[in-house]
């Protein structure tokens, strides 16, 4: 039962900030003074609580480990003052969040619970939001369920928690791509749309297949033709084909990336083509050898807007000599960058700014 002070709080008798690099924090290894903790039994979810972020006791036997029953989001606070952080569409991230709890059987959770939990972990967290550009705290929700039983079925208990993590760049250089023809994402009526841990853990060992060739990522294509390009896994795709940008449309597949769905939102604004459809990988690689494909890169929250140096498929590459974005990818990414660090206008009314006393 959700009593009318949202959350129950307990403040840290000590920050642990000093012991932590906040212009070189690697990628989700920090983690913030405090988390939100709530637990769902005999039908509800119980009072939220914030308290000192720490270990959580688990017994071997709970479900989730077992049966992976759980989903999560990312979303990222940005540093604009000393008074001033900005939070990104948290909106789409809830709205996704419930999709993904619906599909995998998870109790909805109300949506003042999760924005108004990121924004009170924030006030209580500033200061682990890293001043430094491009370096933000990552916050990551999550639900999963937590009955004590290995039984495959739908749980009766479950926690949602949010955590925090003060990050730099999910990938610090370009990527190299390569699709395979032996391994699939996501499946037509399966999960792939969800933000659930299955998927992840799917896509490892294709992953490290990959990477044994000097790929750093799969490049997924679909499940029934092998043809049609889907995602990276960790990202949404974006090519740029004579001029014109192009992204998968989703079909159920694909996870729906709110960072994917600015860059539409902003070539839109700018008039600029685009076109959301599906891209097969033999146009992709025809484009290649015709000198239309300008650019590509992928597109995700922790990834931000990703470079893409080469794409792999079918024993044949198309390279690209670079070392940072291309002239498309670049002008997505400083727009999207400074309206979250309050740089410029925020026409699409994307940000949600907390105000710290
Ligand atoms: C994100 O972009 O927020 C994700 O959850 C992707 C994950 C591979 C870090």
């Amino acid at each position: 039962m959700i009593t009318d002070t949202l959350f129950d709080i307990t403040k840290a008798s000590e920050s642990r900030i000093a012991d932590v690099d906040l212009d070189a924090p690697g990628f989700g290894r920090e983690f913030a003074d405090h988390m939100l903790e709530m637990e769902y039994r005999d039908g509800q979810w119980q009072q939220p609580e914030i308290k000192p972020f720490g270990s959580i006791e688990i017994t071997p036997a709970l479900n989730a480990l077992h049966y992976a029953q759980s989903v999560f989001e990312g979303t990222k606070a940005y540093y604009v003052d000393g008074s001033t952080i900005n939070l990104f569409r948290v909106q789409k991230n809830y709205e996704r969040m419930a999709r993904s709890c619906e599909r995998m059987c998870i109790p909805t959770i109300e949506k003042d619970i999760f924005i108004e939990g990121i924004k009170e972990l924030i006030r209580l967290d500033h200061q682990w939001v890293p001043e430094k550009e491009g370096n933000t705290l990552y916050i990551r929700p999550f639900a999963c369920a937590f009955d004590p039983i290995i039984s495959a079925r739908v749980a009766e208990q479950y926690r949602f928690y949010i955590i925090t993590s003060p990050v730099g760049s999910y990938y610090e250089r370009p990527v190299k791509l390569t699709t395979t023809q032996q391994y699939v994402r996501a499946v037509k009526g399966g999960v792939g749309a969800a933000k659930t841990a299955g998927n992840y853990a799917a896509s490892l060992y294709p992953a490290q297949q990959a990477k044994k060739e000097g790929f750093d990522q799969v490049l997924w294509l679909d499940a029934e033709e092998h043809t049609y390009v889907e995602e990276v896994g960790t990202m949404n795709i974006f090519f740029v084909i004579d001029g014109v940008l192009v992204t998968p449309s989703l079909r159920g597949t694909i996870l729906p990336g709110v960072t994917r769905d600015s860059i539409i939102e902003l070539a839109k604004h700018w008039d600029m083509p685009v076109e959301e459809r599906r891209i097969s990988i033999e146009e992709v690689m025809q484009a290649g050898k015709d000198d239309k494909l300008e650019e590509v890169f992928g597109a995700g929250t922790a990834a931000v807007v990703a470079p893409v140096e080469e794409v792999h498929h079918d024993g044949q590459s198309v390279t690209f000599d670079i070392d940072g974005r291309g002239p498309v990818g670049q002008k997505f990414y400083k727009a999207i960058t400074d309206i979250q660090y309050g740089k410029a206008e925020d026409p699409f009314d994307w940000i949600a700014s907390v105000k710290i006393d």
